[in-house]
Parts: structure tokens; C-alpha cells; sequence
């Protein structure tokens, strides 16, 4: 029996830290679900400390997950510890996961404290984890930049405070491999009580090497992986997911070792992850991006058709892609409807099934097979928030010799505003317009726009970004109609935007 790393995941904490990537609390639950159900072990929810949505959210999610624990992050500080014990208590299987820096410059210039005062602050935020729940972790934030034998002097005291975690961080993705392992194989010989905690590691990207690290320190003797779905995260994004996964997975003589991620749903968690946060996945990302098993070149086509293990190391179907080639249209039914949406990993209750089953024929009426990218932009439209600005009407005129108009029609908290605007392309007179009617000052920082799947009826996917008096926001929209997408985009953009405002998260300071 191989032994299994801990997958815990972080892409609804850190993953959302990703500029312009929050997501509302029915979106959260939506992919913690989605998570769960491929197979992490631990989900680290949110961040309860930063703002009452995190926390509501952190709570929600704490309620409904059964198989995998549930983890809130917190600072040292006691009234931090209870808002994430708060969120996280109800949980069948809680985690309270507490960080504090450990390197020299955060000491001397974020902290302002000595070595021992934060041995001594972390002590006493593990003591304090400890009497409210058994499962606690600990963080040296910006570890890989921490004098190690100061790294073992408080992960030390940490456990024998009680830690049962504790997590080295490359906070800011400065590590390379081979020093890496070397630090995870410094620190497990030089803690005395390494023995008796799980070693965590957790990478960013920033120059590129995150799953690099995080596959070193496995081998050097990690046993915790913290990652995310996409790579999203913080700045250049975390160690992602499935490449550590697909790694284990794929190269099982190298590494000994498992994990319990069921590798089929990593496809659809991808497309999720993806539409709720409107970050768009780099076509050749690996393992999700739409490029990883398309064979372009001639000579790779012919030797994959003669036997595909000649150009492929993974199946596609092993993470999810082509495993179902079955499409819908205007006559299938409600049934057919629920029965694919569960094959495809999404389980609805009756109320969002009969939405989407409304939003599932429109689009039939529009495109004649409905595939599973068109299903999951549906599924990921149903968890949108009741909105302020919703779009009611659009009508657009535009070709070689008009000047380009639009006649939009907006709901503002349900009452009907219209106007008409002209730009200098059906886009521009569409978003000119929008803006008026919702009267916002924000700037459109990025439009991009792709289509959903192949052919000249498939859905076009519009993202945006949208910056405010210093908040940011992604909006996406999908339709047959890609001005009708770049519309859907900018007012979802536009909402995420007042959802922000009226959720305000607090700067995290140490
Ligand atoms: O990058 C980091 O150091 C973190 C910690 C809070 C674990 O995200
Ligand atoms: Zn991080």
C-alpha cells in the first residue's frame, strides 16, 4: 500500500486572494461541494477574520462538508483564533490553521518583534487552538526565507504546544527545488518532535517553480501539500492542484505515493473554478488548459492515432475530459438533464435544477446541442447572486457602413432604466451605454473572448476586469451571441464590483 499525501486544498482562501477572484458565498459552497467531491482532504474555506462574508461563507461551507475537514485560517491573535473556531466548529471534521512570520525581514519590519516574542505568540496561539479543537496547523509564514534553525526552534515548540500540522510556506516564490528539499530533509532532521506533525509545504509561483518545490519537498519528506485548483492564488498564483496530482498519478514509480483526489472530476473542477472566478485558464496551462491533449503538429497526429501513448503520457479521460460524449438538445428532458448534470459531477437540488432546466432551453432554442461546457456556464450563472444590475434587452446595430448603436435595457435592483449609446464597434456602443445606465465610474481594465467549445454555433465566453476606487473585480459572461456575452460580462462585472463594496474585507496586517 502506497502512502497517500494530504491534499489540502486552499483555492477558496488563497485561490480567491487571486487580484480581482472573489466569489459569493453561494459560489463558495457550490465549489467546496465540487472539492469535496473530488477528493480533497482538507479544505481550507476561508480566511473568518477578514470580513462577516468570509466568515458566513467559512460557516456554510463548515456545515455541509462531511468527508473532508474544514479549515479556517487566522493570526495569532486570540479574537482571530474564535472568529475561525466561530466558522469553522460546526464542521464534522474541523481545522484551526494559524500562521505568524518567521523570516528576519517580516520580524523586523511587518511584525516588529523579536525571534522569541514570536515563538512565544505562536505558542501561545497553538495553546489557545488547541483547547478548542485537537486539529490544529501551524504557519511560518514566509518560511523558506526563515534562518532554519529558527524554523526548528518554533516548529518545535509548536507541536509540543500541540500542533499537528505544521506547514513551511514559499510565501513569496523564491525557492528553488534542490534548496528546497534540502530545507524540508534540514528541517525534519534538526525538530526533535518532527515525529509527531504532519510536514506541510505551501508554494507560490512566482518564478514558476511552485509545483517543482512542492513535488521536491515530497520527496524530501512532506507530507502535506497545500494547493490550488487552476494554480490561482495570490500574485503569480499556488502550487497547483492537478499537477501535483497528475504527477503522483502519472509517474508512480518516481514517487511512492498517492493521493485520494479522484482524478476524473479534475476537469470539471477546472471549468468551475474557472466560471466562478472569471480567471480565464491559460490554453496551455497543464493538465486543464485546452491545449494539454490537443496534437497539432503532423508527425504527433499520426503517432497518437498509431497508438496514443507515443504523445501522451496521461489518458484524457483520467482527468475528466471526453468521458462522456453524450449532447443535449431541445427535446431532452428534465431527467436526461439532472442525470448528466450528476454524471458530470454536479448534484442540484430541485430548485436550482428547475432554473437551470429554464436557462437549459433557451439555449437549446438557440444552439442545437447543448454540450457539458454549455452546461457548466449554466451551472455557474445559476450561482449568481440576486444582482443589482441585471440585462433586460439589448438590441445592437452594427456592420461596414453604420455607426454602431445600442438600445439596452437594464434592471437596477429590479427597475427598468433604457437608454441608447453609439461607440466605435458593437462592443464599445454596448458597454458605453451600460455604463450610463448603471452610472459607474469604474475602469474596464481587460476584455477577453473565446469560444466555449469548437464550431460556429458554440457559445461565446467574454471575461472582463473592472477596477474601482482600488477594488477589483472579473466579470464573465457566456451566449451564442458574443456581443450579448461581452454584456452579460461587463454587468456581472459590474455586480461583483457592488458586491465588494457592500462587503468590505479587512487588510490583514501581520
Ligand atoms: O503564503 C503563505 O505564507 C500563506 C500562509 C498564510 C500559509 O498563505
Ligand atoms: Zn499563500
Amino acid at each position: 500500500m502506497k502512502e497517500s499525501i494530504i491534499i489540502f486544498d486552499t483555492t477558496l482562501r488563497d485561490g480567491e486572494q487571486s487580484p480581482g477572484a472573489s466569489m459569493n458565498g453561494s459560489e463558495k459552497l457550490r465549489l467546496a461541494l465540487q472539492l469535496e467531491k473530488l477528493g480533497v482532504d482538507v479544505l481550507e474555506a476561508g480566511f473568518p477574520a477578514a470580513s462577516d462574508g468570509d466568515f458566513d461563507a467559512v460557516a456554510k461551507i463548515a456545515a455541509a462538508i462531511q468527508a473532508a475537514e474544514v479549515a479556517g485560517l487566522c493570526r495569532t491573535a486570540k479574537s482571530d483564533i474564535d472568529r475561525a473556531w466561530g466558522a469553522v466548529r460546526h464542521a464534522a471534521k474541523p481545522r484551526i490553521h494559524t500562521f505568524i512570520a518567521t523570516s528576519d525581514i517580516h520580524l523586523q519590519y511587518k511584525l516588529r518583534m523579536s525571534r522569541d516574542e514570536v515563538v512565544e505568540k505562536a505558542v501561545e496561539a497553538v495553546k489557545y487552538a488547541v483547547s478548542l479543537t485537537p486539529n490544529v496547523e501551524f504557519s511560518a509564514e514566509d518560511g523558506s526565507r526563515s534562518d532554519r534553525d529558527y524554523l526548528c526552534r518554533i516548529f518545535e515548540a509548536v507541536i509540543a504546544a500541540g500542533a499537528t500540522t505544521v506547514n513551511l510556506p514559499d510565501t513569496v516564490g523564491y525557492a528553488i527545488p534542490e534548496e528546497f528539499a534540502e530545507l524540508i530533509r534540514y528541517v525534519k532532521a534538526h525538530t526533535p518532535n518532527i515525529d509527531r506533525a504532519v510536514l506541510s509545504v505551501h508554494c507560490h509561483n512566482d518564478l514558476g517553480l511552485a509545483t517543482a518545490n512542492t513535488l521536491a519537498a515530497v520527496a524530501a519528506g512532506a507530507r502535506q501539500v497545500e494547493v490550488t485548483m487552476n494554480g490561482i492564488g495570490e500574485r503569480a498564483g499556488n502550487t497547483s492542484l492537478e499537477e501535483v496530482v497528475m504527477a503522483l498519478h502519472t509517474r508512480p514509480n518516481f514517487y511512492q505515493f498517492t493521493s485520494n483526489v479522484r482524478t476524473e472530476f479534475i476537469h470539471p473542477t477546472s471549468r468551475l473554478v474557472s466560471m466562478i472566478t472569471g480567471l480565464p485558464v491559460q490554453p496551455n496551462k497543464a493538465i486543464v488548459g485546452a491545449n494539454a491533449f490537443a496534437h497539432e503538429s503532423g508527425i504527433h497526429q499520426d503517432g497518437v492515432l498509431k497508438n496514443p501513448m507515443t504523445y501522451e503520457i496521461m489518458k484524457p479521460e483520467t482527468v475528466g475530459l471526453n468521458t462522456n460524449k453524450m449532447v443535449l438538445g431541445k427535446h431532452s428532458g428534465r431527467h436526461a438533464l439532472r442525470a448528466h448534470l450528476k454524471d458530470m459531477g454536479y448534484d442540484l437540488s430541485d430548485e436550482e435544477l428547475a432554473t437551470l432546466f429554464v436557462k437549459f432551453k433557451e439555449l437549446a432554442d438557440k444552439k442545437k446541442h447543448v454540450v457539458d461546457e454549455d452546461l457548466e456556464v449554466l451551472v455557474a450563472e445559476g450561482l449568481q447572486t440576486k444582482d443589482v444590475f441585471a440585462l433586460d434587452y439589448l438590441h445592437v446595430t452594427a456592420g461596414t457602413t453604420v455607426l454602431p448603436m445600442a438600445s439596452v435595457r437594464i434592471l437596477v435592483n429590479d427597475r427598468p432604466v433604457q437608454g441608447a449609446g453609439y461607440g466605435n464597434g458593437p462592443i464599445d456602443a454596448t458597454f458605453n451605454t451600460i455604463s450610463r445606465l448603471c452610472n459607474t465610474h469604474s475602469e474596464l481594465m481587460r476584455f477577453s473572448i473565446s469560444a466555449i467549445t469548437g464550431g460556429t454555433d458554440a457559445q461565446g465566453e467574454v471575461t472582463v476586469r473592472l477596477k474601482e476606487n482600488g477594488l477589483e473585480a472579473m466579470g464573465r459572461g457566456a451566449d451564442p451571441d458574443i456581443i450579448t456575452a461581452g454584456a452579460k460580462a461587463y454587468i456581472n462585472g459590474l455586480n461583483r464590483l457592488e458586491y465588494l463594496k457592500t462587503h468590505p474585507v479587512e487588510p490583514v496586517m501581520d
